[in-house]
């Protein structure tokens, strides 16, 4: 399968806008979880975490697809040893699943919870009928898959500044300005 040699423009373009929004999405959801608010003062928050997260879906099925179709590029780095290769594509893998799992589960559990989301002002996806077990099991998805997930995106940005900072490879630079040649 053809692989490109480093990261072309979109799919910075890509990484770059999903992380942001990622990395926001698990810190407002976490501090929901945690952060000690009452129901009724956080309502705001949890309508503004709903509305990016179906931004987020929409934009990351084409985010998800691009790498798809495009394949991971070659990696550049032909000292890495063996493990941590495997172990790349693996915490890639499951980032590309966890920008897909996060919004769906959350979509799911809401609206078959009888709700309706309001995304912005903009446009709704309409309440389904009660399914108690379906939206029960996507909010358990939604919670643990989350918490993995920012643990995934912790051990990711660890290894990112890592190559950069200590083996000073061009792991990163390829992120930032494309092929590092
Ligand atoms: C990028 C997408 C998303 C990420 C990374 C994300 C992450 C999180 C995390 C980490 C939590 C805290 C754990 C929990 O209580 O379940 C949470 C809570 C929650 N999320 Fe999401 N979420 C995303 C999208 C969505 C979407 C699209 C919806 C619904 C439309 C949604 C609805 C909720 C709700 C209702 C809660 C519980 C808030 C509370 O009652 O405290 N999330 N989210
Ligand atoms: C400050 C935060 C981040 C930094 C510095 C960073 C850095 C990088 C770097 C250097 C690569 C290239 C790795 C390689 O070529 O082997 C990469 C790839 C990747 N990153 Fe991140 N990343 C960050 C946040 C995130 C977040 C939050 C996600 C989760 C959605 C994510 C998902 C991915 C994926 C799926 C790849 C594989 C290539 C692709 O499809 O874009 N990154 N990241």
């Amino acid at each position: 399968m053809h692989s490109p040699s480093g990261y072309d423009l979109m799919s910075r373009i890509n990484h770059w806008l999903i992380a942001i929004a990622i990395l926001g999405m698990l810190a407002l959801g976490l501090f929901l979880e945690f952060g000690g608010l009452a129901r009724e003062d956080k309502r705001w928050l949890i309508d503004i975490h709903k509305s990016v997260g179906v931004l987020v879906l929409i934009y990351g099925v084409w985010r998800v697809l691009w790498r798809i179709i495009q394949g991971f590029p070659e990696s550049d780095e032909s000292t890495m040893p063996q493990w941590q290769e495997i172990a790349s594509k693996i915490a890639h893998w499951a980032l590309l699943a966890g920008i897909l799992i996060m919004p769906i589960s959350g979509v799911v559990a809401s609206i078959f919870n009888g709700r309706s989301i309001a995304v912005f002002n903009w446009f709704s996806i309409p309440a389904q009928t009660e399914i108690a077990w379906l939206s029960g099991a996507a909010g358990y998805t939604h919670k643990y898959t989350g918490f993995t997930l920012a643990l995934i995106v912790a051990l990711h940005i660890a290894a990112a500044l890592k190559h950069h900072f200590v083996d000073r490879d061009s792991v990163l630079i390829r992120m930032v300005q494309g092929a590092a040649k």
